[in-house]
């Protein structure tokens, strides 16, 4: 009999909740994450937006409830990739970082030096392969950790706030790789603070408040008609307690 190649998605929390000692920072969370446009994870401070795309991405497991990837409840990442806000780099160049990337995906040598190419091109740094990675700038970092989580060929890349430290300029340059990603298939969860950011590249919208969500819905009926309270709020730029 054949078997269906093994897939990520959808990755989907069945009431999954995240505790820690009494502390409840994930509550009872429904939500499926299905290819299409980027979903954007938005929230205030400690709204428990990262800690949600951990266990999206399941670098945690939920103290209750489920987390499934493609219907199985663990297994390793095979499909999935995800960007710190404050992504670390090795120590080495830049093509180096990708290298140890690639020969972690289980990518043979002899097809290194062209796929770094290619992901180097994919996030305009082509012609600093050479450069010491922690030597770059915040933005050309961001872009350089975006080409790393790619190496694997992600099914779906989790983001958390990867602009957060970046001038407007630099943003740009993620968001419109992220956006190109995204067009190339690949399912984007974004998590940001920030509405602007969320309105320029949603897809839809997750609104989480002291974890829980809150409202989800297409990203232009939540901006255009939230259906909560609560969405009013925060889309008014109102403090949420
Ligand atoms: N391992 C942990 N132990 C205790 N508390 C934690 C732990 N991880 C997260 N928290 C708390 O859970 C809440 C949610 O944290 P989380 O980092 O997920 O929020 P966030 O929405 O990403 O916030 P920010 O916008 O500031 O990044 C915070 O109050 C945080 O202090
Ligand atoms: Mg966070």
């Amino acid at each position: 009999m054949m078997r269906a190649p093994a897939t990520d998605l959808p990755v989907r929390l069945d009431d999954a909740s995240f505790a820690v000692g009494t502390v409840t920072i994930i509550d009872r969370m429904t939500l499926t994450f299905a290819p299409g446009a980027p979903t954007l994870v938005i929230g205030p401070n400690g709204a428990g937006k990262t800690t949600l795309l951990r266990l999206a991405m399941g670098l945690a497991a939920p103290t209750s409830g489920t987390v499934t990837f493609g219907g199985r409840e663990r297994g390793p990442p095979l499909r999935r990739a995800f960007v710190f806000q404050r992504p670390v780099m090795l120590r080495r160049s830049v093509a180096a970082n990708l290298r140890y990337a690639l020969s972690a995906a289980g990518m043979p040598r002899r097809q290194h030096d062209g796929r770094i190419a290619e992901l180097l091109a994919l996030v305009g740094l082509t012609g600093i392969g050479d450069r010491p990675a922690r030597r770059l700038s915040g933005g050309e970092q961001q872009r350089l950790a975006l080409a790393r989580a790619l190496a694997r060929e992600p099914e779906i890349l989790f983001l958390d706030e990867p602009t957060a430290s970046l001038d407007p300029a630099a943003t740009k340059a993620v968001e419109d790789i992220v956006a190109q990603v995204a067009a190339r298939g690949i399912k984007v969860v974004m998590s940001t603070h920030d509405l602007a950011k969320a309105k320029r590249l949603a897809g839809d919208i997750v609104l989480i408040h002291r974890g829980r969500v809150v409202e989800t819905g297409p990203a232009e009926e939540f901006f255009a008609a939230p259906k909560t309270d609560a969405a009013r709020r925060f889309i008014a730029g109102e403090l949420l307690i």
